[in-house]
């Protein structure tokens, strides 16, 4: 069977930009933002993805494209031992993990856009009432099953279809529509009374907020949001041709997911200032600041609509992109078709995210070390298997491969882009080998008590 692959470079920004762009963009960046220093966090996030996003970002591509294969067939092949083999496995179960707790809160977005869709989310009259209404819903363990279950099924159609016909055709549709319906909300933000505090708050630094805590933070931050560590971005770059000219592929997907975080901050605080409310709520400002302030504005109900609409496109495109990895690696690796490989990979990630999805119902008594399923899962994923895939890429091509042949794969389809502009070379060149691996490695250290 011949492998699949993108049908054009077009395609494979938008497929990117649609794994990058997701929960950690619309809802993640905004209250991390608000609580930590706001412009401050930003200029550290920043720094983060030129230090470390980036360089890991393109290594994974380099890895996918040169190789043609899923993450563990990649690494195996460059790495060329039974280590890197299991590192490739490795990559390719954090990306199973993530799709499963992935789901299980994006089934509860797409949820609330139902309850958007049924008027639901614009009658209510204090902050009290909105954590009243979330906590009902949560308290129906059907409710978070069903929900979970609904978007998988969304998430394994478009898999269904394959690389062009799903995943390209796919975000091809759905990040233009994700695209109108922010700008939509920056402009009604905009517009509001009062809208230039929110502005303010995200643009005026407070540096005193910055801490090493923050910095791990917009670490873990730009990893998440790139889609890293977790074989995402070695998939998608197994289906480039040779003579794609990766750094300027690769370039507009990092600007356009950092400007998408932007542009969300921006339409979140805007509303959420001008009717005087605070945007610290951390986590539950997506389901009890957000509705209070719908009920509250002029057209609460199209807002309310479109925002959730808004989460929902940016999660579906993620979740594709989380479970590819997997159905590629069946495919690559067994031999399986493409519908068999979807239909285990959907029914695998239901199974796993069932917990997940019970964690604020039937399971919310069941803690391990003081997180419930969901936490734990979503901490072992996000603070220790994703860093830990995306040192590995970078170790694999910086000093496994070495930088001699990983530059000239990344040059290849650029028309000697190293000779006119030597200091991009010079920029992957210590990026990869050097800022990525070290940084990456002293948050380990400093996560396990080193210093
Ligand atoms: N990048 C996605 C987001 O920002 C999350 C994600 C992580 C998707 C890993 C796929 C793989 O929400």
């Amino acid at each position: 069977m011949k492998r699949e692959s993108w049908k054009s470079r077009a395609g494979f920004i938008f497929a990117a930009v649609g794994s990058a762009v997701g929960l950690a963009n619309i809802w993640k960046f905004p209250y991390t933002a608000g609580a930590s220093g706001g412009a401050a966090f930003v200029a550290v996030y920043l720094l983060c993805l030129l230090l470390i996003g980036f360089p890991v970002f393109i290594a994974e591509v380099i890895i996918g494209r040169s190789t043609k294969s899923s993450p563990r067939g990649a690494l195996r092949q460059l790495g060329g031992n039974r280590f890197w083999s299991g590192a490739g496995l490795l990559m390719v179960f954090t990306g199973f993990l993530v799709s499963s707790f992935y789901s299980a809160i994006a089934g509860q977005i797409l949820g609330y856009l139902v309850e958007a869709v049924r008027g639901n989310l614009t009658s209510f009259h204090n902050a009290g009432e909105t954590l009243a209404f979330h906590e009902t819903l949560m308290a129906n363990p059907w409710w978070g099953t069903a929900f979970h279950f609904l978007f998988l099924a969304l998430c394994t159609g478009v898999l269904f279809f394959g690389v062009r016909a799903g995943i390209e055709r796919g975000n091809e549709v759905f990040m233009p529509l994700l695209i109108l319906v922010l700008l939509a909300l920056v402009g009604k933000g905009l517009l509001m009374p009062g809208s230039w505090q929110g502005i303010q708050f995200l643009f005026s630094p407070d540096w005193s907020a910055i801490t090493p805590a923050v910095f791990l933070t917009a670490l873990g931050q730009s990893f998440f949001t790139l889609s890293l560590g977790q074989g995402t971005m070695i998939t998608y770059g197994s289906y480039l041709d040779d003579d794609t000219n990766i750094p300027s592929s690769c370039l507009p997907i990092i600007l356009m997911d950092t400007l998408i975080s932007l542009l969300a901050a921006v339409a979140i605080f805007t509303i959420v200032f001008s009717v005087g409310m605070r945007p610290d709520a951390g986590p539950g400002l997506l389901f009890h600041t957000l509705p209070l302030v719908f009920s509250q504005i002029p057209g609460g109900y199209l807002v309310a609509l479109l925002f959730f609409l808004l989460v929902v496109l940016a999660a579906l495109t993620s979740q594709i992109s989380a479970m590819e990895p997997f159905v590629a690696y069946l495919m690559d690796e067994k031999g399986w078709s493409r519908h068999w490989a979807v239909a285990a990979c959907g029914s695998g990630a239901f199974l796993l995210g069932i917990p997940s999805a019970l964690s604020a119902s039937l399971l919310r008594e069941v803690t391990l070390f003081g997180m419930s399923f969901f936490e734990l899962v979503a901490f072992v994923a996000t603070e220790i298997l994703i860093p830990l895939g995306g040192f590995l890429a970078v170790v694999l091509v910086g000093w496994k491969l070495g930088m001699g042949p990983t530059l000239e794969k990344l040059e290849q389809g650029t028309n000697g882009l190293f000779h006119r502009r030597p200091w991009v070379r010079h920029y992957f060149f210590f990026g990869i080998k050097y800022s990525a691996p070290i940084l990456v490695l002293l948050v380990f250290l400093r996560e396990l008590g080193v210093f």
